[in-house]
């Protein structure tokens, strides 16, 4: 399949682009978090096809975006007033918010499970395709399964070119992670994945949540349990430049790369893209110094984390 490259910026290619989606084909976007891979979520045919395409697990759900509050109604049973509160408060944005689904939501979209992701991106490209496609548009990280996730479409071109009918140039992307999850259908609600909007901005709005996830969130999102953002090469965290002085002299055979951000916005808006030229450069181990655990930093660090959990 011929994978075209189109700029956001290009006349026309936002239309042909929302064409594609309507057609049952898969379109890369940018969003103001990663680069999604996009389906129209009501084509469960097209939805299959980004499983297949990303070699994702069929229990790990997709997130559905939308540009317009009405698209909302036909998606959701119920939502509760401190759910509008957060899509007033924080959409369009890096925020995706689960509801009980309603049956028009194919099965394959939520891995059979009652309930709905949703988010509304702030991203101009992201919601201008949205709005041109018109329908809901099922989007994971744009990514083959288990990589990092895509921050400029180059990534995309690395993982997918070949597999996908269209890609939506948009340059880099502003945040570099993927959003925060919240899950409005528990009491309190619970945080699933942290992101950009974190759990102090969210308590702000809507009062106390949590984020000890019981065996049925865990159930609810299986996407939890699979290992992520990863890069090929061993990802190692450090301290201070001293702790690791001994193990770098050590490991020069293995062409040690290391990394050192300033702050959370900086390690966030680096850190997928470094991970793959580290691996294209071959290098085979990666020090990366940890960063403050607060605020945004909390989110980073769960990314960087996770990359760095044993295989
Ligand atoms: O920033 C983002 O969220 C990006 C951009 C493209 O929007 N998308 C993204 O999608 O990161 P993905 O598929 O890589 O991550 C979706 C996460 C997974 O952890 C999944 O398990 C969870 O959201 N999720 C989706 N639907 C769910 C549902 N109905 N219940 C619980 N968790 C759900
Ligand atoms: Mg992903």
């Amino acid at each position: 399949m011929k994978t075209s490259i189109f700029s956001c910026s290009e006349r026309g290619s936002l239309k042909q682009a929302a064409k594609l989606l309507v057609q049952g084909n898969l379109v890369a976007f940018p969003t103001e978090t990663v680069y999604g891979l996009g389906a129209n979520a009501l084509d469960p045919e097209a939805v299959m096809k980004i499983f297949q395409v990303k070699k994702r697990p069929q229990d790990n759900p997709l997130i559905v975006h939308i540009a317009k509050e009405e698209q909302i109604q036909e998606l959701v049973t119920y939502i509760s007033e401190k759910s509008k509160i957060l899509m007033k408060t924080f959409w369009p944005g890096p925020l995706t918010i689960i509801f009980e689904k309603k049956e028009v939501v194919p099965a394959i979209v939520s891995a059979n499970l009652p309930y709905v992701a949703l988010r509304m991106p702030s991203h101009p490209c992201a919601l201008a395709l949205l709005r041109e496609a018109n329908v809901p548009i099922v989007a994971p990280s744009a990514n083959l399964s288990g990589r990092p996730s895509p921050t400029k479409a180059e990534h995309v071109r690395e993982d997918l070119r070949g597999k996908i009918s269209c890609i939506l140039d948009g340059g880099q992307v502003p945040i570099g992670i993927e959003s925060t999850v919240i899950d409005m259908t528990t009491e309190p609600p619970t945080l699933l994945r942290p992101g950009k909007i974190t759990k102090e901005e969210i308590e702000k709005s809507i009062g106390s949540i949590t984020t000890k996830t019981t065996k049925l969130e865990e159930y609810k999102s299986p996407g939890m349990k699979y290992k992520h953002y990863s890069p090929k090469a061993k990802v190692i965290l450090f301290k201070e430049e001293k702790d690791i002085r001994e193990l770098l002299a050590k490991k020069q055979k293995e062409s040690p790369l290391v990394l050192v951000y300033s702050n959370a916005e900086e390690m966030a808006h680096s850190l997928f893209a470094d991970f793959r030229s580290a691996d294209a450069k071959g290098h085979k181990i990666i020090f990366v110094q940890e960063i403050e655990e607060k605020g945004f930093g909390e989110a980073v660090m769960n990314r960087l984390r996770k990359a760095a959990a044993k295989k």
